[in-house]
């Protein structure tokens, strides 16, 4: 992100310089997939994409943004907040949950931009929520903290926004640490920073299709899970293992009458024991164990969560299929958006070419295909 450029837009606009320049950055999950609204394990990466904000604070109670990207002015009052649409509803969300929690807010002048792909599956609408709240910080002068604003912003998202989202998006783009992955147990909310594996690339693959109707589907699988906790008379999947007395006897019945809700707690339970093992193998340096994991999961969400769709399939079979990858995956929601890839530092660059070639191939489709850094969380520039 060139924030140079950023804070000359800011003059240009209000005929001021920008007293903060804040940001925050979508994320890539590495493994963990469906399993934060189950009370379950999460490794997300904050990636280097983000949501920039440049702002002035103001005296009075009007936030007032412009969008260099869309190239259009959104302003609402902190005090009459009513819900209208489009990405203004992100900001409002946000101010509404922290006038709630009690922040004394301030108004401010902003430019806003991002270069995180919407509808990708890359959590830009997280980098939004908490490039704003950074902003609200900032301007109104409260303390920053970090896991605070990530559940707040959780909540702007499922009761302003009206997606019903877990917990993961937000905790990554707030919590995360330049350079590491972040485990994260979404019940606990407790945060361990795990260094990415030496001389390995994390590659994002974006498919390019972007599925509509996913939020439906999203919450359909949400009340599936929620089902198989109940039959299992546990809080949450979470609380679940494969190797239990519970999991031997229960699943059994479970698949005889109700096929679909076992399919899915299936996923969730082992995705939460895959990433408790890619945290052990990790540790110990072992890439190829940890690329196995990947592959696992992907044909768990393939086969058991069915939140693929044909061309991240087609994405994962031609990653795979490329000298010096360890394994590949769809990350985030799923039904379109991008898949993850482990690759060798020695290969990447073969990788990115050869796969944007053989995707088009066979999927007829244009693939962007990105080597990514790991960042830091929301952060002040
Ligand atoms: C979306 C949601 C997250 C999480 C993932 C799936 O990104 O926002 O909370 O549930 O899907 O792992």
């Amino acid at each position: 992100m060139n924030y140079e450029s950023i804070s000359q837009s800011f003059s240009s606009y209000f005929n001021a310089k920008p007293k903060f320049i804040v940001r925050a950055p979508g994320r890539v999950n590495l493994i963990g997939e469906h399993t934060d609204y189950n009370d379950g394990f999460v490794l997300p990466m904050a990636i280097d994409r983000e949501v920039c904000i440049a702002l002035n604070p103001r005296d009075d109670e009007t936030i007032r943004l412009f969008s260099l990207d869309l190239k259009s002015d959104s302003v609402f009052n902190l005090h009459s907040l009513t819900p209208s649409d489009g990405w203004i509803e992100y900001p409002k969300g946000v101010a509404n949950q922290l006038l709630k929690a009690g922040y004394q807010l301030k108004g401010f002048d902003a430019v806003v931009t991002g270069d995180v792909p919407q509808g990708a599956g890359l959590s830009s609408s997280a980098a939004l929520e908490l490039a704003t709240a950074k902003a609200f910080a900032m301007s109104s002068g409260f303390e920053w903290d970090a896991v605070e604003m990530a559940k707040l912003c959780q909540r702007a998202e499922n009761e302003w926004v009206g997606v019903n989202s877990g917990i993961m998006d937000q905790m990554a783009s707030a919590a995360c640490k330049a350079g590491y992955a972040m485990f994260l147990d979404c019940r606990s909310l407790e945060i361990q920073h795990v260094p990415l594996p030496q001389r390995v690339s994390v590659v994002i693959l974006d498919t390019s299709t972007r599925r509509g109707l996913v939020e439906s589907a999203y919450n359909e699988r949400r009340s599936q899970c929620e089902e198989a906790a109940r039959w299992f008379g546990v809080k949450a999947l979470r609380d679940v293992r494969l190797d239990s007395e519970k999991w031997k006897i229960e699943s059994r019945k479970m698949k005889e009458e109700r096929e679909l809700v076992f399919k899915r707690a299936r996923h969730v339970i082992s995705e939460n024991e895959r990433v408790l093992e890619a945290i052990e193998v990790m540790k110990k340096g072992n890439v190829k164990r940890l690329g196995e994991l990947f592959n696992e999961s992907h044909e768990s969400l393939k086969n058991n969560f069915e939140v693929t769709n044909e061309a991240l399939n087609i994405m994962v079979e031609c990653a795979r299929e490329q000298a010096g990858c360890y394994g590949a995956r769809m990350t985030g929601a799923g039904f379109g958006g991008c898949a993850v890839a482990l690759v060798d530092d020695e290969n990447v660059e073969a990788f990115v070419k050869a796969v944007e070639t053989v995707y088009k191939q066979r999927s007829g489709l244009e693939a962007s295909v990105y080597v990514c850094k790991a960042s830091e969380g929301a952060s002040q520039v």
